[in-house]
């Protein structure tokens, strides 16, 4: 059985007063049936590693460099965001893909540095509203999988978010056909590379305009494990909601 994930990415958003957020959600899911993990501003990292230490509520960062350590101002290496208790990582997000020119070679090594520093390696994938209306989506999946995915990667290690680009912060999301369509392609595509017993191991997200008020249609839907969530992950009230679906959704 993959343990369902409920993944929230507060992007370039929260200061040390959001830190509040995090202890809501503590003491409202207590001992939650599925894992909750929280990416913060790096600035954050410890604060909310350190206040989430006996809970069962994760912490990751929302980036890393591809090398360990040297000569890379103002960047960030794996070893350095576990240390800091960090236990995942978000990998190849558009929004870095876009506004860094992030190739999916540099992602896949970033995704083995993360591997190397034993941080779950959440993958981000999906693809433009052009390419969706090309009917190239299936095709760029294909491609950024295979070439952003190193051979290091296990279930246990990595997570597959599927993020269409039109969908981030927009309000849109795709018919349930369409997430349906693309987390069936993307299990396939894992059989295929690491067999079929492997693939089913790994755990899918969709990510893009998860709001409590269709969560629980999103996580009805065959081979969605989770999710990954912006805007709705920002306070509390809003992700507490989501979080309930996903443990009811069976
Ligand atoms: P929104 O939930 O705000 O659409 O953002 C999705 C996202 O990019 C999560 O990584």
């Amino acid at each position: 059985m993959r343990r369902k994930l409920a993944a929230g990415n507060w992007k370039m958003n929260g200061t040390n007063a959001s830190l509040t957020e995090l202890q809501t959600l503590i003491a409202t899911h207590p001992a939650p049936q599925i894992d909750i993990l929280i990416c913060p501003p790096a600035t954050l990292i410890v604060q909310a590693a350190g206040l989430s230490a006996d809970s069962p509520l994760q912490i990751g960062a929302q980036d890393c460099h591809s090398a360990a350590s040297g000569a890379h101002t103002g960047d960030l290496s794996a070893p350095m965001l576990a240390d800091a208790g960090a236990t995942a990582v978000l990998l190849g997000h558009s929004e870095r893909r876009q506004g860094h020119n992030e190739s999916n070679g540099l992602v896949a090594d970033k995704v083995s540095a993360a591997h190397a520093a034993r941080l779950i390696a959440i993958l981000c994938l999906g693809e433009s509203l052009a390419q969706r209306e090309a009917a190239q989506t299936l095709d760029v999946i294909a491609d950024q999988l295979r070439q952003s995915l190193p051979d290091t990667a296990t279930a246990t290690n990595t997570v597959i978010a599927y993020e269409p680009i039109w969908a981030i912060g927009t309000g849109l999301t795709p018919s349930t056909a369409q997430i349906a369509e693309v987390h069936a392609f993307l299990r396939a595509q894992l059989g295929d590379r690491f067999g079929r017993d492997a693939a089913m191991g790994f755990r899918l997200l969709y990510g893009g305009s998860v709001k409590p008020g269709n969560a629980a249609d999103i996580f009805a839907i065959a081979n969605v494990d989770g999710a990954l969530v912006g805007g709705a992950s920002l306070t509390a009230h809003d992700f507490s909601p989501i979080i309930t679906a996903l443990e009811n959704a069976v």
